[in-house]
């Protein structure tokens, strides 16, 4: 039997690595994080860089340090954000889930206190995926 996701948690956990988000470019922090598949939470913050295009999204940071820490299968994710409605993933940040879990569910919410339920098909609902060899 799998044991419910626990939302607060998780929602706790990406506002506290909100904090941490180095975001002195854009002025945008996120926070991020990742339930794995054994019952580990795992954070994540946006990480901007000046040569613009290397930045990097809370949940790709998030997602790589879960997937670094041996965890690999996710089984939700939360995303902290300052904005009204809370921001979506992006669809980069998608196509990694996608690598990762078949349906991830995820949180949405702003530190304003809104929250809604989205899920990573429902955002994404044809991640590439490559052919199988034949
Ligand atoms: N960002 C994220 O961290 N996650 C998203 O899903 C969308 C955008 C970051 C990237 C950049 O540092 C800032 O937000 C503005 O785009």
């Amino acid at each position: 039997m799998t044991t419910a996701i626990d939302w607060d948690a998780l929602a706790t956990a990406a506002t506290l690595a909100r904090a941490s988000a180095y975001a002195p470019y854009s002025g945008f922090a996120v926070g991020s994080a990742v339930l794995t598949d054994d019952g580990r939470i795992v954070t994540g913050a946006n990480v901007e860089n000046a040569v613009y295009g290397l930045g990097i999204c809370a949940e790709r940071v998030a997602i790589a340090a879960e997937d670094a820490a041996g965890a690999r299968r996710i089984r939700a994710i939360a995303v902290c954000t300052d904005t009204e409605p809370p921001a979506r993933p992006c669809g980069p940040c998608l196509q990694v889930m996608a690598e990762f879990g078949d349906d991830i569910p995820i949180l949405l919410f702003s530190i304003q206190g809104h929250r809604q339920m989205s899920s990573a098909r429902e955002l994404l609902p044809e991640p590439f995926s490559l052919p199988k060899p034949s």
